[in-house]
């Protein structure tokens, strides 16, 4: 009998080319961070050490994709690589059209621009930031129709992503049909931790729509990460193939908006991709007003082959449970120091519950955005605020949004990091936990006028 009793699973690649890291004195981070006002997205990349900002961007990609790039054709219109990414993501999302895009957003501005009118109302499982604003700038309301339990840290539900039906059902009812140009659905929830949307819930979802003609929009950025998270914890699934899942959850929604910095494995690009042939005819013609022909959207050929191929890859089950799997060894050592993390633990981050690491910080004090300098200044680690900085001034009070979840993200970049850097990134977020206390908060010194998180500057509170 062998004394081995489970195996392991490991990365399905291994390393070809590597980008040296440089480690930097406390000295040199306290000026940095003043520097960038203490807001983490100013800071120059040279002077961090493990970026764990985001997963947008950011990812490895593998020598094929890399291979894939050479064969870019560059021409006006028409290019192959534009045909080999709508084939790819017929194939796999199982949507009829495709308008590429250079990212998420510029999707999220082409469909807001088409379907939302002044005074209509888009419910959607809590908020995204680029998509949200899209929806306001087009003249719409946000609604969040998300369960209640996304909004608590604590709460073990396993699908804290799912549409709370009542609650939708009630919007339909308050403001009517009509008023509703469509359902927004993220698969996974980003703001939420990263959670899934069940099959089950999105088949519901998709049965209340039919019942008032009702369309749904995929927010499809991680949704290869839910279908993982549907296989690992929905009843029925274990045994199909994240490829299979995926199809199907897509196949409930009339159409998606992504961003394929994310689970594509590319630097650049996104796409819309819809069954309705009017919409789609609206959108071509509108594409080329803000990104460009609708056979590029606003990228390379080279950038299209690149997200064709990474497809390809990112729908490989070895893949994903690698990916998600780093993300689950991060946050179950954290558990192990009781560090106050969402749980369950999500596809594409760790988020740190800033209430709990500050108790004693008001959210006027910028609790989150606080712990994101703590963990610089102690490790040179780059996290990202997701409190009440993201949230925002509400449109018509212009007061602060105050979000529940008031979060640090510790986002971990595909195919990027080994195990080693997770470890050290523990040490160090414990070693911000232990010395908590002392900590005072920030005041906010500058404030941009859209999406505030990106640009804002903040300075120590003292005394
Ligand atoms: N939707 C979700 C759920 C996202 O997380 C993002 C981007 C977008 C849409 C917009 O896509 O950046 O390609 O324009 N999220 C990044 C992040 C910025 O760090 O979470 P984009």
């Amino acid at each position: 009998m062998s004394r081995i009793t489970r195996r392991s699973w490991a990365e399905p690649y291994k390393i070809k080319m590597v980008e040296p890291l440089l480690r930097t004195t406390r000295s040199h981070r306290a000026k940095a961070m003043a520097d960038a006002g203490y807001n983490t997205f100013l800071l120059h990349s040279d002077d961090v050490y493990i970026d764990l900002l985001t997963d947008s961007g950011t990812s490895a990609m593998s020598d094929n994709q890399w291979a894939g790039m050479m064969l870019g054709d560059e021409a006006y219109s028409g290019s192959r690589n534009f045909y080999h990414l709508e084939e790819n993501v017929r194939q796999y999302y199982g949507y009829k059209y495709l308008i590429p895009t250079h990212q998420g957003r510029g999707a999220e501005h082409l469909l807001s621009r088409i379907l939302i009118r002044p005074g209509m109302f888009v419910p959607g499982n809590m908020y995204f930031t680029t998509t949200r604003l899209h929806q306001e700038l087009a003249g719409g309301t946000f609604v969040d129709v998300i369960i209640d339990e996304a909004h608590d840290p604590a709460s073990l539900h396993p699908f804290k992503g799912n549409v709370d039906l009542g609650k939708l059902e009630d919007l339909i009812r308050r403001v009517g049909p009509d008023k509703i140009p469509y359902v927004s659905v993220a698969a996974t929830v980003n703001m939420a931790g990263g959670q899934p949307v069940s099959m089950e819930n999105m088949r519901e979802v998709r049965s209340l729509c039919d019942r008032h003609g009702l369309k749904i929009y995929l927010d499809a950025t991680r949704a290869i990460e839910n279908a993982w998270l549907i296989k690992c914890r929905e009843e029925g699934f274990a045994h199909r193939s994240v490829a299979d899942i995926l199809r199907e959850l897509c196949s409930l929604t009339d159409g998606c908006t992504m961003s394929g910095k994310k689970d594509l494995l590319v630097n650049i690009g996104g796409f819309l991709a819809l069954n309705d042939p009017a919409v789609f005819e609206e959108a071509r013609s509108l594409v080329v007003v803000y990104e460009g022909m609708h056979t590029y959207g606003g990228l390379a050929g080279r950038d299209m082959e690149a997200m064709a191929r990474g497809l390809v890859e990112a729908v490989q089950d070895d893949h994903i449970a690698a990916r998600v799997g780093q993300v689950e060894y991060l946050g179950n050592r954290l558990l192990e120091y009781d560090i106050p993390i969402v749980r369950p633990i999500g596809g594409h981050a760790i988020f740190l519950d800033a209430r709990g690491f500050y108790p004693h910080l008001e959210q006027d004090l910028f609790p989150a955005q606080t712990l994101a300098a703590e963990i610089y200044l102690d490790s040179g680690i780059r996290s990202m605020e997701r409190g009440i900085v993201s949230a925002g001034r509400d449109e018509k009070t212009g007061q602060h949004r105050y979000p529940r979840l008031e979060l640090v993200r510790l986002t971990i970049p595909r195919r990027v990091y080994t195990q080693a850097h997770l470890d050290v990134t523990v040490e160090s977020v414990v070693t911000v936990f232990d010395e908590r206390h002392k900590v005072k908060g920030l005041h906010m010194t500058f404030e941009p006028k859209y999406l505030r998180f990106f640009q804002s500057r903040f300075a120590p509170v003292s005394g």
